[in-house]
């Protein structure tokens, strides 16, 4: 996707690949499936869904599935662009305080589009996650 594309194209986009990898979660303890679409400055886009674990602490939310997957494929200098998160359940769904840490690693200008409380929103990941955390 060019630079140029407007922000509503790419919100689409990445919402569709969103909705469309959520199917593979594995979610058979929670059953809450959720998809999450990066978009890197390359312009390759990259999906994750969630993979839980009978050890409930070993699940993996489908943002954090998203950005390792593009850091296997492509290595650690990417830069996150945006990141579209859909759920299976259509009610508010924000990335999780652990993921807004990874994708402030990854992508510290980004855009996060997402459901909230009172509909779709769009936020920076600042905005999410103030003062995130950088190694000084
Ligand atoms: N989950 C995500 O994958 N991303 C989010 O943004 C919120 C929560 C997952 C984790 C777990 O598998 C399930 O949703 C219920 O918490």
């Amino acid at each position: 996707m060019p630079k140029s594309a407007s922000s509503s194209a790419i919100r689409e986009k990445l919402e569709t690949a969103a909705r469309k990898v959520m199917q593979n979660a594995h979610a058979p303890y929670s059953n809450f499936r959720v998809g999450a679409a990066i978009l890197l400055s390359n312009g390759q886009i990259f999906a994750g869904c969630n993979v839980e674990n009978a050890s409930y602490g070993m699940t993996n939310c489908a943002e954090r599935t998203a950005i390792f997957s593009a850091v296997a494929q492509l290595g650690p200098k990417i830069e996150i662009e945006a990141v579209a998160v859909a759920n299976d359940h259509g009610v508010a769904c924000s990335p999780c305080g652990a993921c807004r840490q990874v994708i402030y690693e990854f992508g510290p200008h980004a855009t996060i589009y997402f459901q909230g409380s009172a509909g779709p929103k769009r936020a920076r990941i600042t905005d999410l996650l103030p003062e995130g955390f950088r190694l000084p």
